[in-house]
């Protein structure tokens, strides 16, 4: 299994060398925790391929320190300067990815063959001190291709303990939700996955529209991060949004171990009280709630750790409240 290391400086000494000598490691970002290798080392990017099971065709996102590292990644003219400029003044170091046109120099192994590449300035101080010691470092995610993101040390040592040396352990991320990620590689500003900073945030410093994002659900590679299966549990999930539908699930499923999932503490007692009313239930369900206000933010930084949290109760299924827009 992995070696969970507390930061400090052996752990950042030892995380750096095993990057200097072509290994990945898992380390804490705000967003989600990533499976990092060094930009220069195509022998260790595809080694994070082979560790996520991952396909080649799916681009990864490079993270630096700062802005000046960002422009040496990418070609950019002055207006997408001058908009970058100001999108890291507002919301860097954190959760925002910025896709822009490639320099020659990065690998297409990052970039899936693509002439643009994603780049992000992350606001984990542990994080941080990596990129420091070691240079850019690109990372996805630190879980099995598909699978819910991890937001712990332990959920990475869970899925992928087996395949990695170290995991650098910062806690649990703040942010819960993998980055924002915005695309400046064309005319037209757009999200291309949605995150902790929103369309209406961008639009607020830039004064200029930006498309939100669109979900399209998939199976085309070339639309990568839209796949049809992404962020999923092993254990079955099925959303509800009224008592009325939550009642029919737990009838189609009586008799099985299900755990329910609502959005607010409010919300789950209302829920709970319906389907107690509701004698002919079999009880055999366990109540979760993502958030004590209804608070989005709040509610995005637990989901995937509920989720990870359900997924090692071997249950038969688990019902979650559909969350507001
Ligand atoms: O919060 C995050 O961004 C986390 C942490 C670890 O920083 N990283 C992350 O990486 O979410 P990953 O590999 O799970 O997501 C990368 C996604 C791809 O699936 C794709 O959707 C998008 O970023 N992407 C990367 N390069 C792209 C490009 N050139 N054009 C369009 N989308 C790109
Ligand atoms: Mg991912």
């Amino acid at each position: 299994m992995a070696e969970i290391l507390s930061p400090s400086e052996t752990s950042f000494a030892k995380v750096s060398e095993a990057l200097a000598f072509g290994d990945v490691v898992a380390l804490p970002t705000e967003t989600v925790y990533g499976l990092a290798a060094i930009v220069g080392d195509d022998a260790a990017l595809k080694k994070i391929f082979g560790v996520k099971g991952r396909p080649l065709f799916d681009p990864l996102i490079v993270h630096v320190l700062g802005l000046s590292s960002l422009l040496e990644l990418v070609e950019v003219s002055q207006d997408v300067f001058s908009k970058l400029q100001v999108l890291t003044g507002a919301f860097c170091p954190g959760p925002l990815t910025f896709v822009l046109r490639k320099k020659k120099s990065v690998s297409d192994i990052i970039t899936a063959g693509k002439k643009t590449v994603a780049v992000r300035i992350p606001a984990h101080p542990v994080f941080r001190e990596v990129l420091r010691r070691a240079g850019p470092l690109a990372a996805p995610s630190a879980n099995p291709f598909g699978y819910v993101s991890p937001t712990r040390a332990e959920h990475v040592q869970q899925s992928l303990g087996d395949k990695i040396k170290y995991i650098l352990d910062g806690g649990s991320c703040s942010v819960g939700v993998e980055s924002t990620i915005l695309d400046l590689s064309s005319q037209k500003l757009a999200i291309l996955r949605p995150g902790a900073v929103t369309a209406e945030m961008i639009t607020d410093v830039l004064g200029e529209p930006v498309t939100p994002y669109k979900t399209i659900a998939t199976t085309d590679p070339s639309a990568p991060g839209m796949l049809t299966r992404h962020y999923s549990p092993r254990t079955r999930l099925r959303l509800f949004q009224n008592p009325g539908e939550l009642k029919a699930l737990l009838k189609q499923n009586q008799g099985s171990r299900v755990a329910i999932v609502c959005c607010t503490r409010s919300e789950m007692e209302h829920f709970s009280r319906a389907i107690v009313l509701e004698n002919s239930v079999q009880l055999k369900q366990q109540f979760f709630c993502l958030s004590e206000t209804g608070d989005l933010v709040e509610i995005a930084s637990h989901v995937f750790d509920c989720l990870q949290k359900l997924d090692a109760m071997s249950l038969d299924s688990i019902f979650v409240q559909t969350p507001p827009k």
